[in-house]
């Protein structure tokens, strides 16, 4: 037991007295602290239950010494988690199809030149080169001997992305989503365009991957990340499947970075984030700079970062104006109240990004050779 006792923290460890803990107790510790604003030199802990966590920041800075105490139910986040998992599997089991009809196969933002102008078509184009374009930021190599043979394709929705990089690697994919719909829709696919014997998918948890340590050598996630309630753990599962020497790639939503003299965003910030989270089913948001903490406290390499918010700024105008449409309003008629509920909120989604709130941000680096 850890009451009453002060620990050292370094920022985004886990103390080794603590290392007794469960493993969930473990990583919202580790989320708390590295999403810390201000690393906390001193931490001080207490099981006050088993599933509380008391936690209270005594020691800012030699000089500085500020006290308050968060408790953190761990048990009522756990169901939390649970029901936001239930409602992510159906809101992709219920909205699947519609997005596929329209859309096709990706269900992810394209990349788009400056200014573009462009018809459906290109924006399944524009869906194409977001995936090279993410490849080529991350450095993933042409060179036939260097090449990825062995992907995880990380929320991986209708498989479209780990069917793409199958076939331009001729490597092995494997895909992962929380909808057990999507799975069986990206299964088919596949059998559909011959890839059955590179790509296989499965209803999996990504912050509880069923994959041994170090077996992929490309490790792929592109709009999942923005689902993750425990971002920590989520980057901690990446590396952990990830081999020696292999690429990580998110390509995820994130809030504006805060500047040093902020805690936190603002209240109509905030306002505006939570009925984003509420309608797409999404946990609380972070920053590219969270991430980035995350990346260095699990001492991953090669570590960069963009903000892609100019090039994705066509997709959300499209989107809508696709929903407006005949076929996109009967089909909306036709689905259930969480796909209508998502498509009444995709205006908030242009105003994030032109406030300057919302970023569409990719995020790579290396694990360690
Ligand atoms: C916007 S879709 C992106 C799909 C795909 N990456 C693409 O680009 O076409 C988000 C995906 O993340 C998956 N997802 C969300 N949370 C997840 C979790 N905890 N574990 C596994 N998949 C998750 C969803 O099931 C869905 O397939």
């Amino acid at each position: 037991m850890v009451g009453g006792v002060v620990v050292s923290v370094v920022s985004g460890s886990v103390p080794q007295s603590l290392l007794f803990c469960p493993q969930h107790l473990q990583s919202q510790l580790a989320t708390r602290i590295v999403a810390g604003k201000r690393p906390a030199k001193k931490l001080h802990f207490t099981l006050s239950r088993s599933s509380h966590l008391r936690f209270s920041k005594v020691q800012t800075s030699p000089r500085q010494t500020s006290l308050h105490t968060m408790d953190v139910d761990l048990e009522a986040n756990l169901e939390d988690a649970e029901k936001l998992k239930r409602g992510i599997a159906e809101f992709y089991d219920e909205s699947s199809g519609i997005w596929e009809d329209i859309w096709g196969e990706h269900m992810h933002h394209g990349f788009y030149g400056p200014n573009s102008t462009v018809s459906l078509s290109d924006h399944r184009v524009a869906q194409i080169r977001m995936i090279e374009e993410a490849l080529h930021f991350a450095s993933v190599s042409e060179d036939l001997s260097m090449k990825p043979t062995s992907i995880v394709d990380v929320g991986c929705g209708i498989g479209g992305s780990s069917r793409y990089l199958a076939r331009k690697y001729g490597a092995q994919c494997i895909g992962i989503t929380l909808s057990p719909i999507q799975a069986q829709r990206a299964q088919s696919l596949a059998a559909a365009q011959g890839l059955q014997d590179k790509v296989s998918f499965q209803v999996a948890d990504a912050l509880n991957q069923p994959f041994p340590d170090g077996k992929f050598d490309l490790v792929w996630s592109m709009e999942s990340g923005e689902h993750m309630p425990d971002k920590t753990k989520f980057v901690q599962e990446l590396a952990r499947v990830a081999a020696p020497g292999a690429t990580l790639i998110i390509v995820t939503w994130c809030h504006r970075n805060l500047l040093s003299s902020e805690q936190s965003l603002l209240p109509a910030e905030q306002n505006l984030l939570k009925r984003i989270c509420d309608a797409y089913y999404l946990p609380a948001w972070c920053s590219s700079d969270d991430y980035v903490r995350i990346l260095q406290s699990l001492s991953l390499q090669d570590i960069k970062t963009a903000d892609w918010s100019d090039y994705v700024a066509p997709f959300w105008p499209a989107v809508i104006s696709s929903a407006m449409s005949w076929k996109g309003i009967t089909s909306l008629l036709r689905s259930g109240w969480k796909t209508i509920r998502g498509a009444l909120v995709m205006p908030l989604m242009i105003e994030g990004y032109k406030t300057g709130l919302i970023k569409f941000a990719i995020i790579t680096c290396k694990k360690p050779s």
